[in-house]
């Protein structure tokens, strides 16, 4: 279906990891590298799309944030309570969080992403956080496109399924970044080895393993269990072409099983990651919806990266970051196909 040699996909993940060089490289060693384009703009995608392509004929994928349809909802003093708290982590950074009650029009966004998605006639696209509408995915299979949803319980899997996509993501709850789960609080928090097989007993649909996949014990477990691919996130993030900050790297590199936690302080949404100051301290809060949160830690989080200080920074890591390894994407491909 997607004409690539070894089902093995390098996660798309946002945030500017997914560089050109890092999906190229996946790609050219016959698995599937995508773009997480989700926080991306139409221009941004384009230049992108055109890098990879000259690094690449291989066939590639662009994943994108399916919006919440519900409107943002929030308490004026909630809002203002947050402000004040996150400023005090700006102060200690020396910026200024602003007030803001502008929620970006994430709508728009996903709207203009999918333009460019469909002009550029992509060989793939993923969705997370949703379903794309029937009239997107008629669209998007005019072009050629396989439709790739993500799913964390059999719930989802079974919605996926009735909505035609091409393949499922089973995203277990070892996954490192945002769930992408979309019945928000019923997601039952699945860890993979319960999630592939009971989504395998009810779909039809292939189902790609996510969360925890390491190296081939975990790509042998994962197809033992009904999956007939797998998608590794936390794997790549340590490679020399992944755009993941050096200090994000290097903590990567030191951290173990156990340090990983959910938090929704950076985004209002649940994701794992490795614990901090500001995961810690901000336990006791209730963070406001996503995308609202995301958008009021968004100066803290790209200012404590560039004063490289991991305290403030979102480092996404799933639970098995003990196994991340300083290496390249041709030699992490090399030991993911034939095992060490
Ligand atoms: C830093 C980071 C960012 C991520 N961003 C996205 C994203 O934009 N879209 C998406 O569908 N999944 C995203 N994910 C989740 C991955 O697609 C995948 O489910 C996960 O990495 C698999 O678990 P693992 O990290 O244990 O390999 C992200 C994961 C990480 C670690």
């Amino acid at each position: 279906m997607l004409n690539i040699t070894y089902p093995i996909f390098q996660a798309p993940m946002a945030g500017g990891i997914t560089t050109p060089e890092l999906i190229s490289e996946t790609s050219n060693c016959g698995g599937l590298g995508n773009l997480g384009a989700g926080y991306m703009d139409p221009k941004e995608i384009k230049e992108a799309i055109k890098q990879i392509r000259s690094l690449t004929d291989k066939p590639f994928g662009v994943n994108l944030f399916i919006p919440n349809v519900r409107e943002v909802h929030f308490d004026e003093k909630e809002l203002t309570a947050m402000t004040v708290l996150l400023n005090q982590y700006g102060q200690e950074l020396g910026i200024e969080v602003p007030v803001s009650n502008q929620v970006n029009n994430y709508k728009a966004l996903y709207e203009n992403q999918l333009e460019e998605v469909l002009r550029e006639r992509v060989p793939v696209a993923s969705f997370t956080f949703g379903i794309p509408d029937r009239e997107v995915m008629t669209e998007l299979r005019k072009n050629g496109t396989v439709i790739i949803g993500t799913a964390t319980n059999v719930k989802e899997a079974l919605e996926l399924e009735v909505s035609g996509v091409d393949i499922i993501v089973a995203q277990g709850s070892e996954a490192g970044g945002h769930r992408g789960t979309f019945h928000e609080e019923a997601s039952g928090l699945v860890g993979s080895m319960a999630l592939i097989p009971q989504v395998a007993d009810a779909v039809y649909t292939p189902i790609v393993a996510a969360g925890g996949i390491m190296d081939t014990r975990g790509i042998a477990a994962a197809m033992a269990l009904g999956a007939t691919g797998v998608q590794l996130g936390t794997a790549f993030l340590t490679c020399k072409e992944s755009g993941a900050a050096e200090i994000y790297k290097k903590t990567l590199l030191n951290s173990t099983e156990e340090q990983t936690t959910f938090t929704k302080a950076f985004s209002g949404k649940l994701a794992r990651g490795i614990g901090n100051r500001f995961i810690h301290e901000m336990a006791e809060q209730t963070s406001l919806p996503f995308p609202l949160q995301n958008d009021l830690t968004a100066s803290i989080r790209k200012k404590a990266a560039m004063l490289k200080q991991p305290d403030f920074m979102s480092l996404w890591a799933g639970q098995g970051v003990r196994m991340v390894k300083e290496t390249t994407v041709k030699q992490l491909m090399r030991e993911l196909i034939e095992g060490k």
